[in-house]
């Protein structure tokens, strides 16, 4: 097999940037890792967010990966550069696509982040819409309940969507045209969220930008898969398979998708 593209999380977020990876560079092979018995990192401290991070990108590049992307945005706020300083392979994080998606999406400049604890007090995605405009407004929210749903597969339930209201109702007070999905969960929750904000606000997540940043690094290092057919994904968590299979299938329309555990 040509080498893959690695691609972490700390559980099955990352799976919103692989299904748009898939649609874009289907040729490309993808080996995944969520870290799901130690999800979730939004309430970790930042010392141990990068510990477990550098355990899953080791893992990867004992597989060989030509790149790695970081579907994960509390990783990325406090690892990405650490990773980079780390391994010899090109390295994308998720949090700058997201700031230029929403500066992209937004007329106002008023933007509001939803993301986890660690994510939020890092201010990450404040200071990466700053460095793109100045003028830009930023609202963040921690959004702590919404992983927990994700994980345990309740994404498709009515019964979540009371604690998305109350979690949101901070927002009923902020002026705002777009909302980041600030964490790779999230787009899983997309329809919940978006019936409690404002209809003409904007919803924008990290994958496409990201993506966009993949196949430009994929090229500027002359990386691109020359594979004629599309590459079957390889999906490894360290939790319970049976539950990660369940939502791989579900999520990115795999029948039988492979699923493995790893330990790190
Ligand atoms: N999917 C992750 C993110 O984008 C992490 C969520 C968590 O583990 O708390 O931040």
């Amino acid at each position: 097999m040509e080498a893959p593209i690695g691609v972490i999380d700390s559980g099955v977020g990352g799976l919103t940037v692989v299904k748009e990876l898939l649609n874009r560079l289907p040729n490309e092979p993808i080996v995944y890792i969520g870290d799901d018995a130690r999800c979730p990192y939004g309430p970790r401290s930042a010392e141990e967010v990068i510990q477990f991070t550098v355990e899953m990108a080791s893992a990867l590049s004992k597989m060989d990966i030509k790149m790695l992307v970081v579907a994960c945005n509390t990783a990325t706020a406090v690892a990405l550069d650490i990773l980079k300083d780390t391994f010899p392979f090109p390295i994308i994080g998720v949090i700058e696509p997201g700031a230029r998606a929403a500066l992209q999406a937004s007329a106002t400049g008023e933007i509001v982040v939803l993301g986890t604890v660690g994510t939020v007090n890092s201010g990450a995605y404040a200071e990466a819409i700053h460095l793109l405009s100045s003028r830009a407004s930023v609202f963040q929210l921690a959004c702590p309940e919404f992983v927990p749903i994700v994980e345990s597969g309740r994404y498709k339930t009515n019964e979540v969507s009371g604690i998305i209201h109350q979690t949101l109702k901070p927002l009923q007070e902020v002026a705002f045209d777009t909302a980041i999905l600030g964490c790779t969960h999230y787009p899983l929750l997309h329809d919940h969220i978006k019936a409690q904000l404002r209809s003409d606000v904007t919803i924008v997540s990290s994958a496409n930008e990201t993506v966009h940043d993949v196949e430009k690094a994929l090229m500027a290092h002359a990386l691109t898969s020359d594979a004629a057919s599309p590459a079957t994904p390889i999906f490894y968590t360290t939790g319970e398979v049976h539950e990660f299979r369940s939502i791989v299938s579900d999520w990115l329309e795999i029948e039988e998708p492979i699923v493995k555990q790893i330990k790190l």
